[in-house]
């Protein structure tokens, strides 16, 4: 790719700059926020480690969405993050208004860009996204499965003490209290994690990888996650930009997948050079279908929102 946009330039974005460039996904990196100097700054600061990293990604600053003129993919992170004893929900009127905002610019500057959503509540803001743009399903799609499975992983890990190399996990659903980490496809290395832990264990990495974003958060207090986010960003768009066609967990729109229509939550996907490339439809156990049907009227409810 040639130009990747990044729009929102607090510390998700900040980072997921400096993945992109470090691994020279793109030619171009443009950061984009509304606060004066800061994309600028947070630019060329990046840029000065570009000697020390080695890579020859030119990255820029703006104050003004024209900037995406161009892109090849664009990456929303702007909005409000939640405070503590907040949920992704609280903050949904007042980001849902700052990516309408950018997606019309978007439609004007770059029409045949790929757009990542990641401002929460990414599910639904990503439907919303999709909507307004009026793209193929394909172009649109957003980031939580990628971070809530390294969360998962991590949390094997760290239970087991096995090689994190060796882990993969698979965290589907709506982004949220109901997401739902599927213990039967979490293995390690091929070997399904409940050969080596407990009930209680996979209990207790279930329960810590859906509430992963708020531990962060209620540690920080002022701060929601950013370095494992923007992590999950850069393997995202490596996957695009290279074509990889790399089975992940991401937000999409489902047109009759799962049985479900007009919705948007996170589900195996194929991404490649055309974004969603396919999404994986997976046998359920009949407690995975609960499950995942729960965490989709969670988003459904959210969704309801919008159209009021
Ligand atoms: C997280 O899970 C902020 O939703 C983000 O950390």
């Amino acid at each position: 790719m040639k130009k990747i946009a990044i729009v929102g330039a607090g510390r998700v974005g900040e980072s997921a700059a400096h993945n992109l460039a470090k691994a020279e996904l793109c030619r171009e990196v443009v950061l984009i926020d509304i606060k004066e100097g800061v994309p600028q700054g947070t630019a060329l600061d990046i840029q000065e480690s570009a000697p020390i990293f080695n890579f020859d990604t030119t990255l820029s600053g703006s104050n003004d969405l024209h900037a995406m003129a161009g892109s090849d993919m664009v990456v929303i992170t702007a909005g409000i993050p939640r405070k503590p004893g907040m949920s992704r929900s609280d903050v949904l009127d007042t980001n849902l208004a700052v990516v309408y905002g950018i997606v019309d610019v978007l439609l004007e500057t770059a029409p045949d860009a790929l757009l990542l959503v990641v401002s929460n509540p990414v599910d639904v803001l990503t439907y919303a996204a999709w909507k307004r743009t009026g793209w193929p399903r394909h172009r649109v799609f957003g980031m939580a499965g990628v971070l809530d499975s390294a969360r998962m992983a991590s949390f094997v890990a760290m239970e087991t003490g096995f090689s994190v190399k060796d882990i993969t996990a698979m965290v589907l659903g709506g982004h949220g209290d109901t997401m739902v980490p599927m213990t039967r496809f979490t293995c390690i290395n091929g070997i399904p994690i409940g050969h080596f832990l407990s009930q209680e264990q996979i209990d207790k990495i279930v329960k810590r990888t859906r509430e992963g974003g708020a531990e962060i958060l209620s540690l920080r207090k002022t701060a929601s996650a950013y370095d494992a986010p923007a992590a999950a960003i850069a393997a995202m768009v490596d996957a695009i930009s290279h074509n990889r066609r790399h089975i992940l967990p991401g937000v999409a729109i489902l047109q009759g997948e799962y049985g479900l229509h007009d919705i948007c939550m996170g589900v195996p996907v194929v991404f490649g050079e055309n974004g969603v490339e396919q999404v994986i439809e997976l046998p359920f156990t009949p407690e995975e279908a609960a499950e995942f049907k729960r965490s989709a009227q969670m988003v459904r409810a959210d969704l309801d929102r919008l159209k009021k």
